[in-house]
């Protein structure tokens, strides 16, 4: 793809004429390079607490925090629309917050409860957790914190607690999404000692210190706890793209299994990189603040909202996405599938 071309030069106008393809649906239909299927996509899911409620999101339309029972609805739908799999983000009530987030590995939290249900009711849909301590945390920083530092070994054995955790209560799919360092490696030899030996591990490798999170730290509650805060020392600057590289590596040698990038749509770049240079199973996460614009500019009529979403996800398959998470996978796939 991102090889020189060493085809000899095509013969000038008036003999090339490369609208010839374009000119009629079937033939643009039959070379179309890439295609979005449901198969691609995987819906992202805020859960809280309490039985048959959901709120809605501020700048997120569309968008609700469940109940663990509403969740099992939606994970329904979503396996019926042909969705592979699901990924549970928690608002943890105030109280379970703590400054060291020990609610992460509280075999009764929500992310836990909610994997259990799902995984005993609809064994066949895919279960992806982030490991990560903000959704507990008081500071809502994703790790320990000490005198303002946020703490990278320290808080390894945290994450592995949590990550076993998550495993145990039916997760296919653990995702380190704190990006500090030795995260991979940790948890691999947690889940293996333990028996999960099967149990995947999606590397965010290159997430991005990224003003596209607004929404989503809304939505489970962390910005507040943040206040003025960042996350500038563990994630990535969104200058580079080389670091992406060795951040991939790094994780790849500790045995990730799938690789992703966050945000997306304004990665593209990072998507193609990553995948031209490992060939590994690349994810790219549409995050809340590309979801918000889009459905902003879509519901001003600003934009044609439906027509630029497709556009906007099947532009992460032409950038070597192997899946894309996508708050709008359900009604997405719903069109697909029409
Ligand atoms: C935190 C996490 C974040 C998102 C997913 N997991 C935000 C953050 O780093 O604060 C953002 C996803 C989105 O914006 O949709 N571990």
């Amino acid at each position: 793809m991102s090889q020189p071309c060493h085809l000899p030069p095509l013969p000038p106008f008036p003999h090339s004429r490369p609208r010839r393809l374009r000119r009629a649906a079937w033939s643009r239909r039959l070379v179309a390079e890439h295609c979005l299927r449901p198969a691609d996509l995987i819906l992202p899911v805020f859960v809280m607490d309490g039985s048959d409620c959901e709120v809605s999101i501020g700048a997120m339309p569309g968008v609700v925090r469940h109940s663990p029972d509403r969740v099992l609805r939606v994970a329904e739908r979503a396996l019926e629309a042909g969705i592979p799999a699901l990924a549970l983000f928690p608002a943890t009530p105030l109280e379970a917050k703590t400054e060291d987030g020990r609610e992460a590995w509280n075999p009764e939290n929500l992310v836990c409860r909610t994997l259990r249900l799902l995984k005993r009711q609809l064994p066949e849909l895919g279960l992806i957790a982030d490991v990560a301590l903000d959704p507990y945390t008081t500071h809502g920083q994703d790790g320990l914190v000490d005198g303002g530092v946020v703490l990278n070994d320290e808080t390894l054995e945290a994450l592995c607690r949590q990550a076993l955790c998550q495993a145990e209560a039916g997760c296919d799919v653990i995702a380190p999404s704190d990006m500090m360092d030795g995260r991979i490696r940790a948890v691999r030899e947690a889940l293996d000692a333990a028996g999960h030996q099967e149990t995947l591990i999606l590397s965010y490798a290159a997430k991005f210190a990224s003003a596209f999170y607004g929404p989503f730290r809304a939505a489970v509650g962390s910005a507040t706890a943040l206040g003025a805060a960042d996350k500038k020392t563990y994630q990535m600057d969104p200058a580079n793209s080389s670091e992406a590289i060795r951040e991939a590596s790094l994780d790849i040698a500790e045995s990730a299994d799938m690789l992703m990038v966050k945000p997306g749509m304004p990665y593209l770049d990072v998507i193609r990189t990553l995948k031209d240079a490992f060939h590994l199973p690349t994810l790219a996460y549409q995050v809340s603040g590309e979801y918000a614009m889009l459905k902003a500019a879509g519901q001003n009529g600003w934009l044609d909202g439906d027509a630029a979403l497709l556009e906007s996800l099947l532009c992460f398959k032409r950038a070597g996405a192997d899946a894309i998470l996508t708050y709008a996978a359900l009604e997405v796939a719903g069109r697909l599938g029409r």
